[in-house]
């Protein structure tokens, strides 16, 4: 009896993803997650540990964990990879100076034998930005031609005015296993 309430429950209950947000700090990860929790654009502080909140975009539920990217937290990340279904990293477009070191982060993460196959979306923020490079420019500088093991997405996006986010997500969603 007690199988056949818990099978019952399982079918009803949502079926729910598990992501990480990554990136080097002051990339704007937690300003993403507040953007996808709260609709809105709050002014974020430095993360020291991390920030979860479970968000529902359209008919899926998603369970977000924003990780700081502070250099010394960065060695945590790892922490979190376990039965993650898609890894997000997000990139300041603007942020020229750090584009080496988000890349020698962005290929150690997909190292992770945790982390193997599952889906990456990279979301190349701050576009608003007068001097945010352009998509293609940042692909080359992260060497995201060198994925093969996953499918991956980069998508151009500003989250204080809103663009670009909706696309990058719906994205994510659609390669969930
Ligand atoms: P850590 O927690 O240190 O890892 O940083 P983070 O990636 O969470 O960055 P956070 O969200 O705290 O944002 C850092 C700064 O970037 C804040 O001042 C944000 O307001 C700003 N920011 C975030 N998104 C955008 C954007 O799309 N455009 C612009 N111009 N600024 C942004
Ligand atoms: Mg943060």
């Amino acid at each position: 009896m007690g199988a056949f309430f818990a099978k019952l429950f399982g079918f009803f209950k949502k079926h729910q993803s598990r992501v990480v947000i990554i990136g080097l700090d002051g990339a704007g990860k937690t300003t993403m997650l507040y953007k996808m929790k709260l609709g809105v654009v709050v002014q974020a502080l430095p993360t020291l540990g991390f920030n979860y909140e479970v968000v529902k975009v359209g008919q899926s539920e998603l369970a977000m964990w924003d990780l700081g990217g502070q250099t010394h937290i960065r060695t945590y990340w790892r922490l979190y990879y376990q039965n993650t279904n898609g890894v997000v990293f997000v990139v300041d477009a603007a942020d020229h100076d750090k584009l080496a070191i988000a890349r020698t982060e962005l290929h150690g993460v997909l190292q992770e034998a945790e982390l193997k196959g599952v889906p990456l979306l990279v979301f190349a923020n701050k576009m608003d930005l007068e001097n945010a490079l352009p998509v293609t420019e940042l692909s080359q500088q992260l060497q995201l031609h060198l994925i093969r093991d996953r499918p991956w997405s980069i998508q151009p996006c500003s989250v204080v005015e809103g663009s670009g986010v909706e696309e990058g997500w719906q994205w994510l969603i659609s390669q969930l296993k």
